[in-house]
């Protein structure tokens, strides 16, 4: 990565303003799933390793209600934080005024100082989502050294990054948005070959820009999930009541025209039938009740929904991935939320992880949830912390969230 990280700059005794991405998944204020913390704590404890004053700061879902701002505070956040590091984190309900300017006043070397969820600021004309200038300018007053470590953030530009950078001298990367450049750029744009995409999901129109930019850069894009009705559409084949796009169809047909033998789509689906009022009614506990069949893609049942790949595509699968270097994998094969679903994306998962000699990516979202949920987490070279932000990456696009970072 060409961009100047926190081990590129002096931070002894400095006050180091640290934008981490802790939006976390969290039930009744409890946190289920405390992954993007955890990969926060190498530059978190680099600073505090290197005599900084730290103060962190993140946000926490879309508050756009008093009732949001109730269910969206840090604090149970920054409480984890201190069991994780055993070290007192000072947390500040505010995201502007006297306290926090006190507390970061008061602050020693080595010592933490959270305040509340950035996004607070945007239930008065979302100062933080549309960057405000005054907002940026006023976090930025507060500190000397600003830190970007919110992958997960970076495909947005808001004043919590983007406008704190533009009033501050020195912004440098963390180790976490280092390590995301460069696994998941290394892979796009300087893969060592075969370089195999496989892209899930329900949508095709989620993932035009990516499997544009990807039949430019993989060797091979293995495509899955529901999204996969629309390429079989533009095959002529009948999908049934599965899930399809008919507004990218064409679209579909283009790509596969482009793509010339590229694009792999699966062979054989396992399919059920519900009624729609079943489904409108409770799609999950509809489909998991329904007696599941396998068909060949060319021969689904009009009365048939496609809800997971077969075994014959995971065997088609691992044969294409048999010798890849580089995977990229973004997006379920199927509803794996349904445990009967779940075997296409469970057998992606493994295929992937046994790959040997292979640099091996998840690139956020429901995959990686999957990943780790299933106990992959450390089969793979690097599970992204950012769904959109990486999906963003794939698509080619630059991300603000990058971009502010100095150069080398
Ligand atoms: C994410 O979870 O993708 C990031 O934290 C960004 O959150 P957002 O989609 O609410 O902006």
């Amino acid at each position: 990565m060409n961009k100047k990280t926190i081990a590129d700059v002096d931070l002894k005794g400095k006050v180091v303003l640290m934008r981490v991405d802790f939006n976390v998944p969290m039930k009744n204020g409890v946190i289920t799933d405390e992954n993007r913390i955890i990969q926060a704590l190498p530059t978190i404890k680099y600073a505090l390793e290197h005599d900084a004053k730290l103060v962190l700061f993140s946000h926490l879902g879309r508050v756009k209600s008093e009732e949001d701002k109730a269910k969206n505070s840090l604090a149970p956040v920054a409480k984890r934080l201190a069991e994780l590091l055993n070290q007192p984190v000072n947390f500040i309900p505010e995201t502007r005024g006297a306290a926090l300017e006190e507390a970061v006043k008061n602050l020693k070397e080595k010592e933490i100082v959270m305040f509340e969820n950035t996004r607070f600021e945007d239930l008065d004309g979302k100062k933080e989502s549309k960057n405000d200038p005054e907002l940026g300018k006023y976090w930025a007053s507060l500190g000397d050294v600003f830190v970007n470590d919110a992958f997960g953030t970076a495909h947005r530009a808001h004043a919590s990054n983007a406008g704190i950078a533009a009033n501050i001298g020195t912004t440098v990367a963390g180790f976490l948005l280092e390590k995301e450049i460069n696994f998941i750029g290394g892979a796009v744009d300087n893969p060592e070959r075969p370089f195999v995409a496989i892209l899930g999901g329900a949508k095709v129109s989620d993932k035009i820009s990516v499997i544009e930019n990807l039949l430019n850069k993989a060797d091979k894009i293995l495509i899955c999930g529901a999204m996969a009705y629309t390429f079989y559409k533009a095959l002529g084949y009948e999908v049934g009541t599965s899930k399809c796009e008919p507004d990218f169809v064409d679209f579909a047909k283009s790509l596969l025209e482009k793509a010339q033998g590229k694009i792999v789509l699966p062979c054989d689906v396992v399919c059920v039938k519900v009624s729609d009022e079943d489904a409108a009614a409770d799609f999950f506990g509809a489909i998991a009740k329904a007696e599941e069949k396998t068909y060949p893609v060319t021969a689904i049942p009009a009365d048939q929904m496609g809800l997971d790949c077969g075994t014959g595509t995971i065997e088609l699968f691992k044969k294409e991935l048999a010798g890849a270097k580089t995977v990229v994998w973004n997006g379920p094969a199927g509803v794996f939320e349904v445990e009967k679903f779940a075997k296409g994306t469970i057998a992606i998962c493994k295929a992937i992880s046994e790959l040997e000699g292979a640099t091996t990516i998840i690139g956020g979202g429901d995959s990686a949830a999957a990943a780790i949920n299933l106990g992959y987490a450390d089969k793979f070279s690097h599970i992204s912390t950012g769904g959109g932000a990486s999906l963003e990456y794939l698509e080619g696009k630059a991300l603000p969230g990058v971009e502010i970072i100095n150069n080398k």
